[in-house]
């Protein structure tokens, strides 16, 4: 009976912490959340000014970060998202992309092939699908059947890329700054929810078959509609081998700052070997509309837009 009782009580007990954090959640409803807030990782201005947008019409963050991660999607000359993606090692353009809601629904897709818009594919998992990830030949399938186009992702310039890259044939997974630019993509809506979208082509010239982070959920995208959100750019495996995103999002459930939260998954990144010869970069967002981010090597670009001003920012970094 006491037995019974302590476990009722502890039940009403978490019940009400739950409800002290929500109360203690909405009474932090900052300035920056009356109109939302988008960031995104690199120099993804345009993608940010279609997600801020979509807010600004009473859209909501998850139609936002879809719209946003579309733009390097759809655009030849970004070379690590969608269309114009740099090809495999086998000259086949595999694309990877993941979504989160404010519900805690995910969805993603891994090594499809064929489809321009893998984060539309993604959230159609999330929402047509009991799953959460599908992957290559059943995710183009799915993706036909549910009216996407078939073209060939392969553009003119990373094609002429790959074919100089084939006669060194220097195969090297190794991620400077300036060649990798997967976009995450976070957004707060004007009624406090959360969402995420995580976009790549992936490594250049990786080996066929290969997938990063940035489709698993909880590496390369993490959203929990209490705390917040974090997405990941960079070397795949290093954020893999840390669940770099819902670490972030984790320590951010402890107090920590968007920005704290960022630096200190960077630092677990440390005992990976040669942490000096790749980068990784973390932007997050909490559910107060606190932007942060932090890399490891310097020079990452991060994008913000909130009370309709949009600004470019450098993360501070490990190196
Ligand atoms: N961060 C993207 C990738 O490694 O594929």
């Amino acid at each position: 009976m006491q037995r019974r009782n302590f476990i009722k009580d502890s039940g009403l007990c978490l019940a009400g912490l739950t409800i002290l954090q929500d109360l203690h959640n909405l009474t932090k409803i900052d300035d920056h959340r009356k109109e939302g807030v988008v960031i995104a990782t690199w120099n993804n201005q345009k993608a940010v000014e279609a997600a801020w947008k979509v807010l600004q019409e009473n859209g909501s963050a998850l139609n936002a970060v879809e719209e946003g991660a579309r733009v390097p999607e759809a655009d030849e000359k970004d070379t690590s998202v969608g269309y114009g993606g740099y090809p495999d090692r086998e000259g086949i353009v595999t694309l990877d992309a993941s979504i989160m809601d404010h519900e805690g629904n995910a969805g993603s897709v891994f090594f499809l092939q064929g489809i321009k818009h893998p984060i539309s594919v993604a959230r159609l998992v999330m929402e047509k699908t009991p799953h959460v990830y599908l992957a290559g030949e059943g995710a183009r399938l799915f993706a036909i059947e549910n009216g996407f186009k078939e073209e060939n992702l392969l553009s003119e310039g990373s094609n002429k890329e790959y074919q100089e890259w084939k006669k060194k044939n220097n195969y090297s997974p190794v991620i400077g700054p300036k060649v990798h630019d997967t976009i995450g993509i976070l957004a707060i809506d004007k009624e406090t929810r959360l969402s995420g979208a995580c976009s790549t082509s992936g490594l250049a010239f990786k080996m066929h078959g290969r997938v990063g982070d940035s489709p698993i959920i909880g590496s390369g995208l993490y959203v929990d509609n209490m705390i917040g959100a974090a997405s990941a750019t960079g070397l795949g495996e290093a954020v893999i081998k840390k669940v770099g995103s819902f670490s972030i999002v984790e320590m951010m459930r402890t107090g920590h700052s968007p920005k704290k939260a960022c630096k200190k998954a960077i630092e677990r990144l440390l005992d990976i070997k040669g942490p000096k010869d790749f980068q990784v970069g973390y932007i997050a967002l909490s559910k107060e509309g606190e932007v942060g981010a932090y890399s490891l090597q310097p020079n990452f670009p991060y994008v913000v837009i909130r009370e309709g001003k949009f600004e470019l920012k450098y993360a501070n970094s490990y190196f």
